[in-house]
């Protein structure tokens, strides 16, 4: 293998510009190709790195020998024929989450990937790479709280109204497997364990964008999920926070617990006024995970080069889908939903 990753990103919208902006910083990767399909993107990704093949043509795309890996920033229902043709076509993979828009997809974009161990395959999270959380799985996988018995975690986002995020919401798969999912998975990754989800169940409201129910979703979502090992993750996520985004996660155990970004504070900035003293929040999950971001695209660069320990997941991730679709076929039945794995 050589020194240098040589990938190629599928997706130049507002999440692909960010991490071809990312890897631009990154030594030992080059983005040698980049395929998007929208003109005004294409001309960004000409403009931004020179060097790249550009193209609309994911077939042409995928076989060429001048890119190892491919990281995969489209929307969601193309990411399992995309996942699939890249492991075909011997590339390396990173796939944003969610990994698929559903279980049976997911899972077979997992055990396909068992059958090409030379290949890394992994969806992106990047909680993983979030040193409150990589602190909080290491004091949680050495034992410092015990047995987990319940774990919770929210992802609540600033309310906002745009085109963009109202049509996004449409095809996103709904809350649990959209939003929510960056939780569950990061729950699976803070156990640590292989545990089996057996049921979910989803409640929501919409009273800020009712017009969600119409796609079967809703602006702030609750969801419940049993383990077969006694653990219970509950993960609560808000389209509606005016305050600015607020992730943060909760493990109790059966010695202590574990509390990460209790409160929604951006740096150690506080203001005191005559109305008294508040903290300064973020106002975006960027605010709080950008280095992150970077710190996962190095550790996939540092897999495929070096052999490095990674925290990627992909059977977490598979689980992960499965978890958020069934809590979303609670919210929409009404009824508690078995979680299952294929
Ligand atoms: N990790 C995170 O926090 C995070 C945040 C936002 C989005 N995402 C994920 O990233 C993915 C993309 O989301 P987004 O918000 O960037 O969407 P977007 O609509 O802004 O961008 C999608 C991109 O895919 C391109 N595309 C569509 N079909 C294509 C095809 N057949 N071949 C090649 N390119 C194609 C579009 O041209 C566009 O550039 C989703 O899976 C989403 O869940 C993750």
């Amino acid at each position: 293998m050589a020194q240098k990753l040589r990938i190629g990103v599928v997706g130049a919208g507002r999440m692909g510009r960010i991490h071809i902006e990312n890897l631009l910083t990154i030594s030992r990767v080059e983005v040698a190709a980049i395929c998007t399909v929208l003109p005004h993107e294409i001309e960004w990704a000409k403009k931004t790195v020179p060097n790249a093949v550009v193209t609309p043509d994911y077939d042409e795309f995928i076989v060429s020998d001048l890119i190892d890996a491919v990281l995969l920033v489209t929307p969601t229902g193309f990411h399992k024929e995309q996942v699939l043709k890249a492991i075909h076509a011997g590339k390396h993979v990173l796939c944003e989450k969610p990994l698929a828009a559903t279980p049976q997809d997911a899972w077979d974009i997992y055990n396909e990937s068992l059958k090409y161990p030379s290949l890394k395959v992994a969806c992106a999270f990047p909680r993983r790479y979030a040193r409150v959380y990589t602190e909080a799985a290491a004091r949680i996988h050495r034992g410092d709280i015990g047995e987990i018995t319940t774990i919770r975690s929210q992802t609540t986002d600033l309310y906002q109204n745009d085109d963009f995020f109202v049509n996004y919401i449409k095809n996103s798969g709904g809350i649990f497997v959209d939003c929510t999912i960056h939780d569950i998975d990061a729950c699976l990754f803070l156990i640590g364990q292989d545990i089996t989800p057996r049921t979910a169940y989803g409640v929501g409201t919409a009273r800020l964008f009712p017009q969600f129910l119409e796609y079967g979703d809703v602006d702030d979502g609750i969801g419940t999920i049993t383990f077969d090992e006694q653990t219970v993750m509950t993960v609560y996520g808000s389209r509606n926070n005016r305050h600015g985004h607020h992730t943060m996660t909760e493990i109790m155990g059966t010695k202590g617990r574990i509390l990460i970004n209790g409160q929604p504070r951006l740096d150690q900035i506080d203001i005191s006024d005559e109305t008294g003293t508040r903290m300064v929040g973020p106002s975006s999950h960027m605010d709080v995970f950008a280095p992150a971001f970077k710190l996962e695209l190095e550790a996939f660069r540092d897999w495929i080069l070096d052999g490095a320990k990674v925290n990627f997941n992909l059977k977490d991730a598979a689980k992960a889908v499965s978890i958020g679709y069934s809590l979303m076929e609670s919210l929409r039945t009404k009824t508690l939903a078995p979680v299952k794995e294929y």
